[in-house]
C-alpha cells in the first residue's frame, strides 16, 4: 500500500505519531512478553509486580466466577451500560461513603477502560478549544505522568510549572508545588488542574496541605481538580508517607485504577465526580467503545464490598512495595557510592525511583540507548517535563531518569550494577 500521509488529519497524525508513551509501551511489551523476554532487565514501564499473595486472591475470584454459571454467563454475554455495572457503581459509592465519609452515590461513579482512557476522556472534556479560547490543563508540578503528554485533542494543551526543589543532604531531594508561580497561570484560560498522587515518575506525594492549597486555588478560579490515584489510597496503597484521601467535594474528579493492584489486563478504572461530569464521561465511553470491560468489575466487586481489596492493599501490596522501594534505594547507594554525583527523589509512593544525575554530560535519552544495548531498560526523564514554556532552559529536565523497582530484586540489582558501571565510564570519559 502506498503511504496515506497526505490523508491523515492533524489530530490523527498527532495521536498516532511515535511518542514517548508509544516507545515506552513497545519496549515494555518486548521485555515482558515479546522478543526480549527473559533477556532485558526491565527497569522501565509501570507494570505491577507479580505478588503471589495477590495473584492467589485473583485466581480464587476467577474460580468463584467460573463456578457460578449464572454469574459467569451474565458477565460474558452482556454489555454493561457505558457508565459501568449499576451494582458495581453502587458498591464503589458505598465503599467511599462508609469508609471515607464521602457524600456520594452511584451517580457519582463511572467506569472506564483503564485510567489512561479516563484521562483521555477527561482531558477532551476540559482541555482544548472552549468558550474561553484554548483552555489548558494546569499541571502544578512537572515531571508528571508521561501518559498524559500526547493525549490532548488540541496541541499545546498543558500549562506546566517547575517545582521548588528541596535538597536533603548529598543524595536526596524533594519537589514541592511552587505556589508563588502557580497564581500567574490563572492569567490565561484554564480548563482543569491535574496531578498524579503519588506522582509517576518522581514518587512525590502532594501533601495534605499542598492539596488543600490547590483546592483553594481551584475554587478561586472555578476549576475542577483532577487527581490520579493510580498508585495511591485506598488501593493499591503504594504510598509510603502520611498523606490522606481528601474529604469529598464536587470540585474533585478522582480517578482510581485496578491496574496497579495487579489487574492491568482488566483495563478498568473508576472515575468519581459530580454526576454531570460522570454522565459526560459515560457518553464518551459509549461513543468510543460502547461499553467497558466487565471482568475487572466482576473480580473486585465483592472484594470492594467486603473490604478485602482494601485489606489486601494495606496488608500485602503496601508492605511489598515499601520493602522493594527500600531495597532499590539501598542498592543505588551501594552501587553508585561516591563514583559520581546523584540524588534520589524522596520515594513517597508509586513503583519508581527518580534519579537526578546533576553532572550527567550526555542527555538521558542517550543514556537510555546506551543502557538498552546492555540489556537494561530505564525511562529517560526528558519525556516527563512537557507543558513548560519552550524558551525555558532548565537543565534539570535533561538530568533525570526513572527506574522501576517492581521487578525482582535480582533484576533491580543487576540493572543498577550495570547502570553504575556505565555512568562511571561516562563520567570518566567526559
Ligand atoms: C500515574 C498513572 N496514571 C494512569 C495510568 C494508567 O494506567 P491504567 O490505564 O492501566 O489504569 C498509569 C499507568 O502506568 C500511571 O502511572
Amino acid at each position: 500500500m502506498t503511504s496515506q500521509e497526505s490523508h491523515y488529519t492533524e489530530i490523527g497524525s498527532r495521536l498516532s505519531a511515535s511518542s514517548g508513551i508509544v516507545e515506552l509501551m513497545e519496549d515494555l511489551g518486548r521485555a515482558m512478553s515479546g522478543a526480549d523476554q527473559g533477556t532485558m532487565r526491565m527497569l522501565g514501564g509501570g507494570n505491577p509486580a507479580a505478588i503471589p499473595g495477590v495473584q492467589e486472591v485473583f485466581r480464587r475470584r476467577m474460580a468463584e466466577i467460573v463456578a457460578n454459571a449464572d454469574e459467569c454467563d451474565r458477565m460474558l454475554v452482556n454489555y454493561d451500560g457505558p457508565a459501568g455495572s449499576p451494582r458495581f457503581r453502587a458498591i464503589v459509592a458505598e465503599m467511599f461513603a462508609s469508609r471515607f465519609g464521602w457524600n456520594i452515590t452511584a451517580e457519582n461513579v463511572a467506569i472506564t477502560a483503564g485510567g489512561q482512557a479516563a484521562f483521555f476522556q477527561l482531558f477532551a472534556l476540559f482541555g482544548g478549544h472552549g468558550p474561553r479560547g484554548l483552555q489548558r490543563i494546569l499541571l502544578p508540578i512537572v515531571p508528571e505522568y508521561i501518559g498524559y503528554a500526547d493525549q490532548g485533542l488540541a496541541s499545546n494543551m498543558f500549562a506546566a510549572h517547575c517545582p521548588r526543589i528541596e535538597l536533603r543532604g548529598d543524595h536526596e531531594f524533594k519537589y514541592h508545588v511552587d505556589f508563588d508561580h502557580l497564581e500567574s497561570s490563572a492569567n490565561e484560560p484554564l480548563g482543569a488542574i491535574a496531578a498524579s498522587r503519588p506522582t509517576n515518575p518522581s514518587g512525590n506525594v502532594l501533601s495534605d496541605i499542598e492539596l488543600t492549597r490547590l483546592r483553594e486555588f481551584a475554587a478561586k478560579h472555578r476549576l475542577p481538580l483532577i487527581l490520579d490515584n493510580a498508585y495511591g489510597q485506598p488501593f493499591p496503597a503504594a504510598m509510603f508517607t502520611d498523606a490522606h484521601l481528601p474529604h469529598w467535594g464536587d470540585d474533585l474528579v478522582m480517578v482510581f485504577s485496578l491496574s496497579k493492584v495487579g489487574l492491568p489486563g482488566a483495563r478498568t478504572a473508576i472515575v468519581v465526580a459530580h454526576p454531570e461530569i460522570i454522565q459526560r464521561v459515560s457518553s464518551m465511553t459509549a461513543v468510543v467503545g460502547l461499553a467497558n470491560n466487565n471482568l475487572g468489575q466482576a473480580i473486585v466487586g465483592p472484594m470492594l464490598a467486603s473490604g478485602e481489596l482494601l485489606q489486601l492493599s494495606r496488608e500485602v501490596i503496601h508492605p511489598f512495595y515499601a520493602e522493594r522501594s527500600q531495597f532499590a534505594k539501598n542498592t543505588v547507594h551501594r552501587e553508585f557510592g561516591n563514583r559520581f554525583p546523584y540524588l534520589i527523589h524522596a520515594n513517597e509512593g508509586a513503583f519508581f525511583l527518580w534519579l537526578w544525575l546533576p553532572e550527567l554530560p550526555i542527555s538521558t535519552r542517550e543514556l537510555y540507548q546506551r543502557l538498552k544495548k546492555k540489556n537494561v531498560l530505564v525511562v529517560p526523564g526528558e519525556y516527563f517535563f512537557y507543558g513548560l514554556p519552550p524558551e525555558l532552559d532548565w537543565p534539570h529536565r535533561r538530568q533525570c531518569i526513572r527506574i522501576t523497582f517492581s521487578q525482582s530484586p535480582q533484576v533491580v540489582s543487576e540493572g543498577l550494577r550495570i547502570m553504575a558501571e556505565e555512568l562511571a565510564e561516562i563520567n570518566a570519559n567526559r
